[in-house]
């Protein structure tokens, strides 16, 4: 058990590191972040900032020396990083988890070895003439391609109507390797986070319920709109991967329920998760709180939901040209939380922060609190269009 004072290393400095870091050091874990950012969100907080590359040799031995143990909040760290790192420190999650969560093709290819359903797909890859492969199980139309590194938000996917425009696609993409995937008809989004620890533990949150708008999560309500069978399956598959990858830390998973009753997983992420900012306020533990006791091999905390909850995210689009928002109407909702993740930039698409709203005590579903965090998300957005105009 890694016991405070002791150090403790991230890797990656973004809004999802602040709220580890603030955890962390809460609970007397002084925290060492590595970003190239100057401004990164996580290390203005952190005991220190080592503001270098990800693959900094400096900066690594910094880290190993100092750290009782390294975690992420970011899975496109360099393989070779991770793996130096490894070897010389306590990495947790591991190098396979990470290789894994931050490439498709590996992604879906371990999910098809442990029994775990995925949309039908195919591998395109670099230096080969793209070619449909309609053999069972490969991808049928409408199809999405997506590239198989460093896509997030939406980013790096092109979708397609027909096998026709797959060279086309491919050449958007930068003729990079892809994943070719089934666009699935959606009933809807979920997500589970698990935490496990070395010893096998392991304690997974609510299911989430959420709703992207042009590939970037929008809103998350909890509880999730299901019945019990998917619920308890989605929890179930979440535990399955963690287990199957030895996984130490906290992991997300991310599903589509198909309008045919399927449970198929989407992508899973090696660290916190925007769709997990609910249990900030909404639960018995905050998702960061979890991954600080998962990572140092502490009793993983109940992860129990305390009130209905909906989450809306903050994007730069929010944010007046060189103004910050009029947060009058979101400060005077007693239950809205605002969070803001203090980044000087608001660029489109950008995640500035999220708003948690909670439901009363009582009530056994999430609308009344995801229609007030609608109502203020779409305050805000009147008030950028109405300065625009
Ligand atoms: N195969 C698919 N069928 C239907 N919708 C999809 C599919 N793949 C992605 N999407 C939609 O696009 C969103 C973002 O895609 P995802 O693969 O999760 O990439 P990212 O890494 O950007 O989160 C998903 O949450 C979903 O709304
Ligand atoms: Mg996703």
């Amino acid at each position: 058990m890694i016991q405070p004072p002791a150090t403790l290393g991230l890797l990656g400095g973004g809004q999802l590191g602040r709220y580890f870091v603030e955890a962390a050091q809460g609970m007397g874990y002084p925290v060492w972040v590595l970003d190239p950012d100057p401004a990164s969100p996580a290390g203005r907080v952190a005991a220190r900032h080592l503001c270098q590359a990800f693959d900094d040799p400096d900066a690594l031995q910094a880290l190993a020396g100092a750290c009782a143990v390294i975690t992420t909040e970011f899975e496109n760290i360099p393989r070779p990083a991770v793996e130096w790192l490894d070897a010389r420190a306590c990495l947790r999650p591991g190098p396979r988890a990470l290789s894994i969560a931050q490439d498709r093709l590996e992604e879906k290819a371990f999910l098809g070895e442990i029994g775990v359903a995925v949309a039908p797909w195919q591998a395109v890859l670099a230096g080969q003439t793209p070619e449909v492969r309609m053999d069972a199980g490969g991808p049928a139309f409408p199809a999405i391609l997506k590239t198989a590194r460093l896509g997030y938000d939406g980013k790096g996917q092109v979708r397609l109507a027909q096998a026709g425009e797959l060279p086309a696609a491919h050449a958007e993409l930068g003729l990079v390797d892809c994943v070719l995937e089934a666009q699935v008809e959606l009933e809807r989004e979920l997500s589970v986070l698990v935490a496990r620890t070395a010893d096998g533990a392991n304690e997974a949150f609510p299911v989430a319920e959420n709703t992207h708008h042009e590939g970037i999560l929008h809103l998350t309500r909890v509880p999730a709109r299901v019945g019990d069978e998917p619920r308890e399956r989605a929890t179930a598959i979440a535990r399955h991967i963690a287990e199957q990858l030895d996984y130490q830390g906290l992991l997300a998973v991310e599903f589509f329920l198909t309008v045919a009753g399927e449970l198929l997983v989407n992508e899973i992420a090696p660290r916190p998760h925007n769709s997990g900012h609910y249990t900030q306020d909404a639960c018995t533990v905050s998702q960061f709180e979890q991954q600080v006791r998962a990572v140092c091999g502490l009793g993983l905390a109940p992860a129990l939901l305390t009130t209905p909850v909906a989450m809306v995210n903050l994007l730069g689009d929010l944010w007046p040209a060189a103004a910050e928002p009029d947060w009058q109407g979101v400060l005077a909702a007693g239950r809205a939380r605002l969070h803001l993740y203090g980044k000087a930039e608001a660029r489109s698409g950008r995640k500035m922060g999220h708003i948690n709203v909670l439901g009363l005590p009582g009530e056994d579903d999430a609308g009344a609190a995801a229609s007030t965090a609608e109502a203020l998300w779409q305050g805000l957005a009147e008030a950028v269009d109405g300065g625009v105009a």
